[in-house]
């Protein structure tokens, strides 16, 4: 039993099958990715998993328990917490207000989510609407961690941002992986999934195509050419 095991889920919008029978695990203290071209199904998987989507067949179980079915706020407590592509923070809110209603019982503290991110406690006065986009993603992190969960899904977390940026979110994941976190990761960014990940997938029009270790990935260059050229 690992910490995440999703079997078999299929997943719609509407009449459209978006996910036709996803399975992947994610373990204690283990870094996954799920990689794949665009519209291959990434965000419906982790919605899926959050309760944002409901798969209508399947399962997520979760520490062993079943996970479809249940109300998204009711997945963030038994420990998910999915920090989304808009990243989801409240504009009209400083910094530290946007943190401090994020805030559950746990490991993790303000000030611990200040240290790793030096950059949020500068600009804690500011109002949301005031941040940069890594500024913001930086945000959207913290509070995910300030939730305390027990795994931290990421949805193209360094999307869109500048490489100095990129590199800040690297250090910053390497950081909570050391904590022992748990971690799913969705990621377009080869280079920081290969600086990252202990384990791979990889989706394609919504089944799993692939999956490997880090190390068998990084040797199989062939499966880069086959599922991921287009947004490699
Ligand atoms: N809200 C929605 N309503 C209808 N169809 C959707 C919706 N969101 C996504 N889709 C469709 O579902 C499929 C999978 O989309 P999804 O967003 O999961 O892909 P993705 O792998 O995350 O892509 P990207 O790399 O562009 O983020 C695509 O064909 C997409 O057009
Ligand atoms: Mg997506």
């Amino acid at each position: 039993m690992s910490l995440l095991d999703v079997e078999n889920i299929h997943s719609y919008y509407g009449k459209s099958h978006v996910l036709e029978g996803v399975s992947l695990s994610v373990d204690t203290g283990e870094l996954v990715t799920l990689l794949g071209r665009n519209g291959a199904g990434k965000t419906t998987t982790l919605r899926s998993i959050a309760g944002v989507v409901q798969p209508k067949a399947g399962s997520v179980k979760f520490n062993d328990q079943e996970m479809i079915g249940r109300e998204i706020h009711r997945i963030a407590r038994a420990g998910i917490a999915l920090v989304p592509e808009h990243r989801g923070i409240f504009a009209l809110l400083t910094v530290e207000e946007n943190l401090k209603i994020a805030v559950r019982d746990g490991w993790w503290k303000l000030t611990d989510v200040y240290d790793l991110f030096p950059r949020l406690f500068e600009r804690r006065r500011n109002g949301g609407n005031a941040l940069s986009g890594g500024e913001q993603q930086m945000l959207a992190i913290a509070r995910a961690l300030l939730n305390n969960p027990k795994l931290l899904i990421l949805d193209e977390p360094t999307e869109g941002l500048a490489p100095v940026i990129v590199d800040e979110i690297v250090r910053v994941l390497i950081d909570i992986k050391r904590t022992g976190m748990s971690v799913l990761l969705v990621e377009q960014n080869l280079a920081v999934c290969e600086k990252l990940a202990d384990r791979h997938y990889v989706l394609e029009q919504g089944r799993i195509a692939y999956s490997g270790s880090a190390a068998d990935f990084a040797a199989d260059r062939s499966v880069r050419d086959r599922y991921l050229a287009l947004s490699a």
